[in-house]
């Protein structure tokens, strides 16, 4: 029995650093690594006077205005990713007319979890 255990120990240990090593990013800065990868796909449409800030409201020039989402409320639900429109939108889990952004290439599988762990983190702006 105990010798059961140390081999599961030891198997377990390295797989959880693996895991945690390339699946979610541990610690997430909205500074560091989600604005950049808003900057790069969501600026085009989401600023004063772009399609998607004309149509919806959704400014990201800051993080106020993301935490103040379109101009029927919030896009983005701290601690919970699934509840925030925000992610649902980039992760692809709704119809593709609707996707995030519009009309061109889904975020990366990394980007995409880099937003998810920020939103579960508590979305700060830190
Ligand atoms: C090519 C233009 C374009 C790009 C790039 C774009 N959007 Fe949009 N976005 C729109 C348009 C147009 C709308 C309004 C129509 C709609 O809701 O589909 C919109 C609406 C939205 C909404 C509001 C949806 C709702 O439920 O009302 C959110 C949130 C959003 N975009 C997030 C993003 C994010 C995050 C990015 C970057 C990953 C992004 N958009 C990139 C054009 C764009």
């Amino acid at each position: 029995m105990k010798k059961t255990m140390t081999h599961t120990a030891l198997i377990a240990l390295p797989l959880a650093l693996v895991l945690t090593g390339c699946g979610q990013p541990s610690n997430v800065s909205f500074k560091q690594d989600v604005l950049p990868i808003i900057s790069k796909h969501c600026v085009e449409c989401h600023l004063p006077g772009g399609a998607g800030h004309e149509a919806s409201g959704f400014l990201v020039e800051s993080h106020a205005s993301l935490m103040k989402g379109t101009k029927f409320g919030p896009v983005i639900v701290p601690g919970d990713s699934l509840s925030s429109s925000l992610y649902r939108l980039v992760a692809g889990e709704v119809d593709a007319s609707i996707r995030m952004p519009h009309g061109k290439d889904p975020l990366s599988q990394q980007e995409i979890a880099m937003i998810e762990t920020w939103i579960t983190q508590g979305a700060q702006n830190n």
